[in-house]
């Protein structure tokens, strides 16, 4: 076939004739050996007359809007060796006919819809080098005649959830291999323990967020071009093998997440090009040794939430490319070296809260220049927290809180420091003492002069960070004592109780003058209670919107945190959604739903500070008297800075409605709020959690609806939402409610949409809605 004949049969690609961009041809024969559509925004269907272009080379057309599937006809392209057709919408199964293209060497179908199972066929081609089938929705094993590709360098199944089944030990056979990542699927079993007998050139062994188990190969340690390890989150157990320091090219091993319950060893610290090391969350046990002070290139450091023990080594503190250091919640003890700050020109990070450490916090800290976070928070330090110069002048309470013995500036909400203190009651004492200077003996006269500082200090206190908090506070916070609360809640008896969660308990309260709260009493005895109250506070004091519940008023002391909140008669979504007395039908839901997306709208755009929820699920969706929702619980929000859009955080919120990013990482940003209304609007409209016992072992509630739609929404909706009346009406409204939730819910954040169009295309099926439903 001539090329202008492909034009024409094709019509297509006329404006490319035009220009001759994109293809090149054989000069001999003039036959095209280069087609190269790269970023065209072609849309349609691949042409079957491509099939014709026998002498192709390269078939190129990443980053386009193609669709359907792989047409047959380019089986007969046999000499093709590039085949690009990653970025695109492509569907249906890889065609196993690929595996008879004997040429081809790189196969390239990420970032498409290809479902189905790996042909094993693709075994055939022994001249592939690069497989590239990451985020498509693939499934099934790994075939183990991809065992037979003896060149291939890389191989990647990134990110399609299904793929399931051990790890054909063939694989490791496959000595060219440059990188595995076989990343966020479902693999299972073990590694072989000799895995990298053969895998000599090995750069990338990518595998984290599956489900294998077993130890760390003891072999990993003869893959001696490895750059990086990333195991995390997966089962392993055990610990890691000592031959891990033969390892001098690697920069990264990732073991968060495991269940090793094993020691760090020493040889860690041979590791001389390492950058990153994080295994936080994984049982690792015993002390931190020395030798990863050798590690002069690395960056990252973080080993939190395991079980360590004895003193920081010294060492760690003078590697100078360090930026993050994440050890919290561990058994660390002892005091920090005076020195630490001056060895650390770059760090950036220093999480240290929730260990025993103790002494006084070294002024030397100050010298870290470019250090933004300190958390030194649920620590036994003691002494004065340094203010002189430098970042000190940055950090709040929260960075210190939990450390009984430390003293500062008020606003760091500690006891001023000695001498201060002092003279502050020396001026005190007179006014004061007046009304009660009968009592008997010094001793005592030394008590009461004690407390009744206190409560002038906690008053002073208060007064103080209300001055902080912007004027329309001041003025609108009702003043409630601790005794009013009392009697409101009736001395918080139980038939007050609306509900328990995570920091505590919700009481039903009435004052005197018939206005009806609800009380939120924080259990102080919660680990981060009080951190959740001053966070819920500092974020409620800057909002107002008619779908978040308005606060009147807090009442805070050394043992008593409790805000007072608008009382909301109808409970909330959570209970509307399972109480099996009443039912909300589609509009309701449908107008809840809105409600919660213009609050959303409202946090992420409207105030200067974005405001990230990072909890929303049904229960804090709350119902006023007319059936309007309002978002609360802000106990874990959080305020991201002028300018940032994300901000890295170690709360946890609630399984199954957290972001993946920031369930593994830790990523708060607006995306992920609207992961989890894309999770509360499935919710909503199936009436299943996505916790419920049928999402356990593969399938979750988001891959449950996706592949009902469009066609079997009658199969997933809530049953009660399904009567005869407008049915089809009912049927639509879900159908592309549900479809907005799945993009909502989108894996990966930045493909998720933004709240405001989420809002304007609820308005939109709403009416829709209103239109085609008949009147009764
Ligand atoms: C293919 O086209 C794109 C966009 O025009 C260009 O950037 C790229 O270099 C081309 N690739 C080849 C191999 O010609
Ligand atoms: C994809 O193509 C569009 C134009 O169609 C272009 O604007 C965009 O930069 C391309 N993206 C990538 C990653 O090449
Ligand atoms: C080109 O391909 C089409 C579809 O594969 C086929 O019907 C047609 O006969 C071919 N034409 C030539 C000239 O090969
Ligand atoms: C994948 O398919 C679904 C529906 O079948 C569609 O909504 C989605 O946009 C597609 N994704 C891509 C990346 O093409
Ligand atoms: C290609 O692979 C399939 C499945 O592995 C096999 O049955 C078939 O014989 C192979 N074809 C060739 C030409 O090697
Ligand atoms: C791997 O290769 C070795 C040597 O070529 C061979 O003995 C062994 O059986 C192979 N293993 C697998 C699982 O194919
Ligand atoms: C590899 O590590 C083991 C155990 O740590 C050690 O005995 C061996 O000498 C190392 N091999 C090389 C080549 O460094
Ligand atoms: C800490 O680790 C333990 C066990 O690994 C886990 O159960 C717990 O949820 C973790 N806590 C946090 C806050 O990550
Ligand atoms: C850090 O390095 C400096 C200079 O190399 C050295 O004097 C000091 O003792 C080291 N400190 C620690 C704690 O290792
Ligand atoms: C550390 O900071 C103090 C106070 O800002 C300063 O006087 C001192 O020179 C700094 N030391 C180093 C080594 O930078
Ligand atoms: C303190 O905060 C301000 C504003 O957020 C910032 O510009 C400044 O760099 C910070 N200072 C330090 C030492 O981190």
């Amino acid at each position: 076939m001539t090329l202008s004949t492909f034009w024409q049969t094709t019509g297509l690609l006329l404006p490319l004739f035009a220009t001759g961009l994109g293809l090149h041809c054989d000069s001999q024969n003039n036959r095209v050996i280069v087609l190269n559509l790269t970023s065209m925004s072609l849309t349609g269907t691949i042409p079957p007359h491509i099939g014709n272009l026998s002498f192709l080379v390269q078939l190129r057309l990443r980053n386009n809007s193609f669709q359907g599937s792989i047409p047959v006809d380019l089986v007969h392209l046999h000499r093709l060796e590039i085949l690009h057709l990653g970025y695109n919408s492509f569907q249906g199964e890889i065609p196993s006919w690929l595996g008879s293209l004997p040429k081809l060497q790189i196969l390239y179908l990420f970032r498409n819809n290809f479902t189905g199972t790996i042909p094993p066929s693709l075994g055939n081609i022994t001249t592939l080098k690069n497989l590239e089938l990451w985020n498509n929705n693939l499934q099934g094993n790994i075939p183990e005649e991809i065992g037979n590709l003896n060149n291939l360098e890389t191989f990647n199944l990134y990110g399609n959830q299904q793929i399931s089944g051990t790890i054909p030990p063939t694989i490791f056979n496959i000595s060219s291999l440059d990188t595995i990542d076989f990343a966020l699927n479902r693999l299972s079993g073990n590694l072989p323990d000799d895995m990298c007998q053969y895998l000599r050139v090995l750069k990338r062994l990518i595998l984290h967020h599956n489900q294998l188990e077993g130890s760390i190969p003891s072999s990993l340690g003869q893959c001696k071009e490895l750059l990086r390890i990333s195991l995390d989150g997966n089962k392993f157990t055990g610990i890691i093998p000592r031959n891990i320091g033969n390892l001098s090219l690697l920069q990264e091993l990732y073991l968060d997440t495991n269940d090793l319950k094993g020691e760090l060893p020493e040889e860690l610290g041979s590791l001389h090009a390492l950058e990153r090391l994080r295994a936080g969350k994984s049982r690792i046990t015993g002390s931190i040794p020395p030798e990863i002070g050798n590690l002069h290139n690395l960056k990252v450091l973080s080993l939190h939430n395991n079980s360590l023990t004895s003193l920081i080594p010294s060492t760690i503190f003078n590697i100078s490319k360090l930026e993050s250091i994440g050890l919290y919640m561990n058994r660390l003890s002892g005091p920090l070296p005076s020195t630490i700050g001056l060895g650390l020109p770059n760090l950036k990070e220093l999480l240290l809260w929730d260990n025993e450490l103790n002494g006084i916090i070294p002024g030397s800290i100050s010298n870290a220049s470019e250090l933004t976070i300190l958390e030194l928070a649920l620590n036994l330090f003691s002494g004065p927290i340094p203010t002189a110069l430098g970042p000190f002048t940055n950090f709040s309470a929260e960075s210190f809180m939990g450390n009984s013995e430390l003293c500062g500036a008020s606003r760091l909400q500690v006891p001023q420091c000695k001498t201060h203190a002092l003279q502050e009651l020396k001026k005190k004492k007179a006014s004061v003492m007046k009304p009660i200077y009968i009592l008997p003996t010094i001793a005592s006269m030394i008590l009461v002069l004690a407390f009744t500082y206190f409560l002038l200090r906690s008053r002073k206190r208060k007064s103080k960070s209300l001055e902080e908090e912007d004027v329309l506070t001041l003025a609108t916070w009702r003043r409630i004592s601790y005794q009013e609360l009392q009697n409101a809640t009736n001395g918080y008896e139980e038939s007050n109780l609306l509900g328990t969660g995570g920091f505590g308990s919700v009481y039903r309260g009435k004052f005197l003058d018939g206005m009806i709260i609800a009380v939120k009493v924080f259990n102080l005895q919660v680990d981060r209670a009080s951190k959740s109250f001053d966070d819920e506070c500092e974020v409620m004091s800057k909002i107002r919107h008619r779908n978040l519940v308005k606060i009147i008023s807090s009442c805070s002391n050394i043992d008593f945190k409790a805000l007072v909140l608008e009382y909301m008669p109808n409970g909330s979504l959570e209970t509307w959604l399972y109480s099996h007395n009443y039912c909300l039908d589609t509009l309701q839901r449908l107008n809840i739903m809105i409600d919660v997306a213009s609050a959303l709208e409202y946090l992420h755009h409207d105030y200067a500070t974005p405001i990230v929820h990072c909890d929303l699920k049904p229960s804090n969706v709350l119902l006023d008297k007319d059936m309007v929702a309002h978002i609360g619980d802000f106990g874990i929000a959080k305020l991201l800075g002028e300018g940032d859009s994300m901000r890295q955080t170690n709360t946890l919120a609630t399984i199954g409605y957290m972001a993946p990013e920031y369930g593994s990482e830790g990523i708060v940003s607006v995306t992920g709020d609207v992961y989890s209304f894309g999770i509360l609007m499935m919710e909503t409209f199936t009436r299943k959690k996505p916790t419920d016992n049928m999402f356990e072992g593969g399938m979750s509630l988001k891959w449950w609806v996706k592949e009902a739609l469009p066609d079997s929404v009658t199969e997933i909706a809530d049953a009660n939402l399904l009567g005869e009346e407008n049915l089809s009406a009912k049927v639509d409204c879900i159908s592309s409610t549900l479809q907005l939730a799945v993009s909502c819910s989108e894996e990966l954040s930045e493909r998720r949409m933004d709240i405001t169009n989420v809002l304007g295309k609820l308005q939109k099926i709403r009416k829709e809605f209103e239109k085609s439903v008949v009147l009764p």
